[in-house]
């Protein structure tokens, strides 16, 4: 197992990293609202360097997708994801609540299957802050009801799953089952860096071979200059960046020699040195 330092983040393992992003609980991720609205609904999607799992969480509870796996090579943030889908349960309008909420956006929508036909149970839209967090902060985060009650396994909270895993190197017992979409959020730098041109190749083939034909890769790689910092981070950050040939520039050239389709460009999301651009690659049928 790869030993993850607290001290020193050589895996962008930050802490609270979305408070650098300048999120706030409730807050919707710029990145995922760039993306197409059907893209996630009904979907079995992987989220890889989850860090304390805003995005995996956002995906499962508002987005729609009927299961989120969000992995991390950082144990403590892991624990922490957990936490936060607990915090946002405790926030999250009752089930039985079915008073309604006014804007056509928050109206149910149904969740479709990915080959195809077949339609699920209609797809709640949730009021995810709906007890205000003072709740929280004076009671503690409510239980989690069996999945027969919040109304299936498909639904948030049970919808979604945090694993520990050095994901380049190691398998989760959900890569099995495969997925429809893949997301990789500010992680190719750190995946590039600790694993030089080999562990990079590596970890975008088996994006490829854990997606479903006809699958997406969300993509957002960080810029080559934006390496400069992080390796100052470790002595063998600094070495292993002194043998790296690949540049993100050609990272699509490397992804459509996989197999890959793209990229669609989605445009860019974030603020200062945290814009980046949004790119969606598909695995062809
Ligand atoms: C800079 S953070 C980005 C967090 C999140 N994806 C986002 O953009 O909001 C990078 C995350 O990737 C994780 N990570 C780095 N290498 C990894 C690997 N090989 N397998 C799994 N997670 C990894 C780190 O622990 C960290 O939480």
């Amino acid at each position: 197992m790869t030993t993850v330092s607290s001290t020193v983040p050589a895996h962008g393992n930050y802490h609270n990293y979305h408070g650098y992003l300048n999120h706030h609980p409730g807050a919707c991720d710029a990145r995922l609202s760039l993306l197409p609205r059907e893209l996630l609904l009904g979907a079995r999607v992987l989220d890889i360097g989850c860090n304390e799992g805003w995005v995996s969480c956002e995906i499962a509870q508002t987005w729609g997708a009927q299961r989120v796996v969000g992995v991390d090579i950082d144990d403590a943030l892991v624990r922490m994801a957990w936490k936060r889908r607990r915090i946002l349960w405790s926030h999250q309008q009752p089930i039985d609540d079915e008073s309604p909420r006014g804007d056509e956006e928050d109206q149910p929508k149904k969740k479709r299957k990915r080959n195809g036909k077949d339609t699920q149970p209609l797809h709640k839209a949730v009021k995810a802050d709906y007890f205000p967090a003072s709740c929280q902060h004076m009671f503690g985060p409510l239980p989690v009801p069996p999945a027969e009650v919040v109304g299936s396994a498909d639904e948030f909270p049970h919808n979604i799953s945090f694993r520990r895993a050095d994901w380049t190197n190691e398998t989760i017992p959900e890569d099995a089952g495969g997925y429809d979409v893949v997301i990789a959020f500010s992680v190719s730098k750190w995946i590039h860096l600790n694993g030089g041109d080999d562990g990079l190749k590596r970890f975008f083939r088996r994006i490829y071979d854990v997606l479903s034909p006809g699958g997406t890769f969300v993509f957002e790689p960080q810029q080559w200059d934006s390496y400069t910092k992080a390796r100052k981070l470790d002595p063998v950050l600094q070495e292993n960046a002194k043998n790296l040939k690949l540049r993100p520039d050609s990272f699509d050239e490397l992804l459509r020699e996989i197999g890959f389709e793209g990229p669609q460009p989605l445009g860019e999301a974030g603020e200062g040195r945290f814009r980046r651009p949004v790119e969606l690659y598909t695995k062809s049928n």
